[in-house]
């Protein structure tokens, strides 16, 4: 923890609040993992977080949480109430921060479907580290913030690329690419609003599976999964000059070559393919699972109004929203 980093503001407020968006991938899944560029960015809804001095005696921290999948109290207590992943994440939080997170109460509200692939759990993350500094009156450095949510996303994650987290903490629309000790990332300028409708299938079996079991798949055949992350690297870099260009059909063309090589490596499903299908004979330029895949969500892209998409998705059943990449 680098609290020699924070400057404290001095006080600490009685409530602290705090947000963070959840994300989409635009190019590169899976393939980031082995350090091929990806372009990713935040959706347009999030995870909200008040943060106070905890009411009811239990140590804490206690987050109180909805719409994380679950609805309860949490602490860091093998044996307590919640999932066993979000006990491990406020038992790694009081190691990075120490006692002092124990009196804390966190009360979670969030607008982000868990276990989509749209970065639930960096989200809460990244809320979580910016609602405690606010709390306590300190500032903290957006690489700080990236530094801690990394080590709360290993939690949720096992190994992750680091992706999800970064978009989240910077925000907007990047460029990123894993390097052996660190990431290149770039911002990207779109040069027209990017209009998605967003089809929610069931929730996936989770990131930190779905990545192991390609690994797997990968280490058999070796040379044809290399030419694989190759063509998606190739995707990523032409995907980003269309977008500084403004070509969308260009874009969702490359969405829908992404999408043929993510069921190459077998991390989409029938559910998902249909979504993609439903969105592209809807007239979407291109259409793409987003995230870990294996269930979970597809992002279709549209030259203007989602409403048409999003409302296919609603009528056959799916959970459905609409979001956007403004331009800067
Ligand atoms: C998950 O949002 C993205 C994956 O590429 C995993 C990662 O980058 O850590 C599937």
């Amino acid at each position: 923890m680098n609290h020699e980093q924070s400057e404290n503001l001095g006080g600490g407020a009685d409530i602290a609040f705090s947000y963070a968006p959840g994300k989409i991938i635009l190019a590169g899944e899976h393939a980031v993992v082995y350090g091929s560029p990806a372009i990713a960015a935040t959706l347009d809804r999030g995870v909200r977080i008040a943060v106070q001095l905890r009411k009811s005696d239990q140590k804490g921290p206690v987050l109180k949480a909805s719409g994380l999948g679950f609805v309860g109290h949490v602490r860091p207590d093998p044996d307590g109430e919640g999932p066993e992943v979000l006990r491990k994440a406020l038992t790694r939080l009081v190691e990075l921060y120490g006692d002092r997170v124990c009196e804390l109460e966190l009360m979670v509200d969030s607008a982000i479907p868990a276990g989509r692939g749209l970065g639930s759990s960096a989200a809460l993350s990244v809320a979580m580290i910016r609602g405690i500094h606010r709390f306590f009156g300190e500032y903290v450095s957006s690489e700080v913030v990236a530094e801690l949510a990394l080590a709360l996303e290993k939690v949720f994650h096992g190994n992750p690329s680091g992706i999800d987290h970064t978009v989240i903490s910077q925000g907007g629309l990047i460029w990123y690419k894993k390097e052996s000790t660190d990431a290149c990332v770039c911002k990207i300028s779109p040069k027209r609003v990017m209009h998605f409708a967003v089809g929610l299938t069931g929730p996936h079996a989770g990131t930190k599976q779905a990545v192991q079991a390609l690994r797997s798949r990968a280490s058999r055949h070796e040379g044809l999964y290399q030419h694989i992350f190759a063509g998606i690297s190739q995707i990523a870099a032409e995907m980003r000059l269309a977008i500084t260009e403004g070509k969308l059909a260009a874009v969702g063309e490359l969405m829908n070559l992404n999408q043929g090589y993510l069921n190459a490596l077998a991390v989409s499903t029938p559910e998902l393919e249909k979504l993609c299908t439903m969105a592209r004979d809807k007239g979407a330029l291109g259409a793409k699972l987003t995230g870990a895949g294996g269930g979970g969500a597809v992002i279709a892209l549209v030259d203007d109004d989602p409403k048409p998409i999003v409302d296919a998705f609603a009528k056959a059943g799916y959970l459905s929203f609409a979001t956007k990449c403004e331009t800067e």
